[in-house]
């Protein structure tokens, strides 16, 4: 069968690659595999893979090291080149909105539309527009609508984002986001959050993927630029120090005389600035929708900066925790070092949502 069929979930970033598999059984997953390996900087820069031999190699590593068999893999897409927006259209059919939904899009997204893929959810029936009330005046009959989650990508990012895997001798079968994928791990290990606003952030190297659920679905996500490579810089700028040390001394290891406060004072200066884009996108929000947030949940590298989540509580003024992707999932601790599995869960929480996919699937734009 199709969808208890073997899948790799493989969460290609720009700092790491994360490689999760789960065996699907009767009382839920199981965790099969998790494996990790490094990418060299500027090998992907700004969500495009610009040295895909190197990723090929690295995949090629990673499915040795953890000897997998399997060869289709779910991975995903994120940054600016992708753009989910939730619209709102008169109600038809998806067949007919499959028609219709190139012409709809052009005027939500900002690159030629020539160019992207394009995917579609319809999330749920709406009275009309306002001003489509007026036009059709009172004696019309009332007009139904529907919001959409549309759902763009440039071309040239997935084809990127599927060669090295196919250089590797396998096989792409779903072409996720990191945003949904978040969304999916989420919802399997919490359940879907009804009757709040929760947002997921998962802040990686490059990217903050930011995901604001109401009651459980999409109502305004956006990939953010910056991440651990900003606060990298930031160190690197004030100490006067090389990346690879930076990079170290986020981590805490290496401190060389500097003192930990003052490395702790620029991690903390340079995670306000990030906090301050995302504050934006919050306000955005609650503008336009009225509604307040309620919890925010953290996963990605950069969640295990040392107190991260009392910084951003702070930041946010809104109660933020890091997520635990196994929370729900099995994990056998005679296969799996706790701890590491333990240290490493945030890494892992876009790897799981994807590798909880099955080709059956179509839940979300992919
Ligand atoms: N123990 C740690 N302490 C502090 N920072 C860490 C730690 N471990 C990882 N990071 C940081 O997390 C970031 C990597 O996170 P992640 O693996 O989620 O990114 P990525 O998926 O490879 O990148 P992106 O998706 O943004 O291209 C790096 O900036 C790294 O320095
Ligand atoms: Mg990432």
């Amino acid at each position: 069968m199709f969808g208890t069929k073997d899948i790799v979930g493989l969460d290609i970033g720009s700092h790491s690659i994360k490689l999760v598999r789960l065996k699907k059984g009767k009382k839920g997953f199981e965790l099969l595999n998790f494996g990790i390996i490094p990418i060299p900087p500027e090998t992907i820069v700004d969500g495009l893979i610009e040295k895909p031999e190197i990723v090929t190699n690295a995949i090629k590593n990673i499915f040795k090291t953890e000897r997998i068999k399997t060869k289709e893999v779910v991975t995903a897409i994120s940054g600016e080149s992708v753009v989910i927006k939730k619209i709102n259209v008169p109600k038809m059919t998806e067949d007919e909105l499959a028609e219709s939904i190139r012409v709809e899009a052009e005027q939500y997204i900002p690159f030629d539309i020539e160019e992207v893929n394009l995917d579609f959810q319809i999330i749920k029936e709406t009275g009309a527009k306002e001003a489509e009330k007026e036009e059709t005046g009172e004696e019309g009959a009332p007009k139904a609508n529907m919001d959409v989650l549309l759902v763009a990508a440039r071309k040239e990012l997935v084809e990127g984002r599927n060669k090295p895997i196919i250089d590797a001798d396998l096989k792409p079968v779903i072409v996720d986001l990191d945003v949904f994928a978040m969304e999916n791990g989420y919802e399997f290990n919490y359940g879907v959050p009804v009757g709040e606003v929760l947002v997921l952030v998962n802040i990686g190297a490059s990217f903050t993927n930011v995901n604001i659920l109401v009651d459980g679905a999409t109502e305004y996500t956006k990939d953010i630029t910056g991440g651990g490579n900003r606060i990298n810089h930031e160190l690197q700028k004030n100490f006067n120090i090389d990346y690879d040390t930076a990079e170290k001394l986020k981590m805490g290891i290496g401190l060389n005389g500097t003192s930990e406060k003052d490395v702790a004072n620029v991690i903390i200066s340079a995670l306000g600035e990030l906090s301050h884009d995302i504050n934006k996108m919050f306000h955005d929000f609650i503008k336009s929708t009225g509604k307040n947030i309620n919890r925010v949940i953290l996963s990605g590298g950069c969640a295990r900066i040392h107190g991260i989540e009392k910084i951003l509580t702070e930041n946010f003024d809104i109660p933020t925790e890091i997520i635990n992707p196994y929370k729900n999932i099995k994990v056998n601790h005679k296969v799996f070092d706790p701890q590491y599995i333990q240290e490493m869960a945030p890494l892992a929480a876009i790897g799981v949502g994807l590798a909880m996919r099955r080709l059956k699937d179509k839940a979300k734009p992919s």
